[in-house]
């Protein structure tokens, strides 16, 4: 399952999916490229260090979405590897309809809170702030809904009292870091099915 990862910052997803994969625990998932729209990101670096082929792709970083030519330009690129999976890992910008149309039904975003609580933008200082008892992450197909698209996995989290946001915080990314490469595994095995 020839998979390539989208990430904008630090890039810890990716480097939980590397670690896995270099341990052989992905099944049959080959990571074939790590791109970001952030040219010092460290997903780029994890990668590099990896040695995975990666690059920093054309954006307008003021912006949500790409623009149209940017957008087309990573259609482009990422056709070249025929990707069966695109992973969304922490990947900052929206995507739009020609890219969701092209890559229909093979792209999947993990997201720091329990959907369809807390969608958006800082989600695990959301759910801290309302007081919420248990929170995780979700992995879920990506459609044009902003993280609205059926779920596919999801792990919980408990916040105790006496938590801080670090502490939840760590534990939401450990969640994370478990459940993406588990994800990824069970659909490179037709465990997970892609939808029809
Ligand atoms: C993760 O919490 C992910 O759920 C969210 O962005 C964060 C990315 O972290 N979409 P990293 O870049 O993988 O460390």
């Amino acid at each position: 399952m020839k998979t390539i990862i989208l990430g904008s910052g630090k890039g810890s997803n990716a480097g939980a999916l590397l670690d896995a994969s270099s341990q052989n625990l992905l099944g049959s998932t080959q990571i074939v490229g790590v791109f970001s729209d952030v040219a010092e990101s460290g997903v780029l670096k994890i990668a590099d260090s990896h040695n995975i082929e990666n690059d920093y792709l054309r954006s307008d970083s003021s912006s949500a979405k790409l623009t149209g030519e940017d957008e087309q330009l990573w259609m482009d690129s990422l056709s070249e590897y025929n990707p069966d999976l695109i992973i969304l890992a922490g990947f900052m910008k929206i995507l739009q309809d020609p890219f969701l149309k092209k890559f229909h039904n093979s792209i999947i975003n993990i997201h720091p809170s329990l959907l369809p609580s807390f969608k958006g933008l800082r989600s695990i200082e959301r759910a801290f702030d309302m007081g919420v008892r248990i929170t995780g992450c979700t992995i879920h197909w990506v459609n044009s809904d902003i993280d609205g698209g059926k779920i596919i996995a999801q792990a919980p989290v408990r916040i105790m009292e006496g938590d801080n946001l670090e502490i939840v915080t760590a534990r939401v990314h450990a969640a994370e870091h478990m459940l993406l490469p588990w994800v990824v595994s069970d659909l490179s095995q037709g465990i997970i099915p892609f939808p029809k």
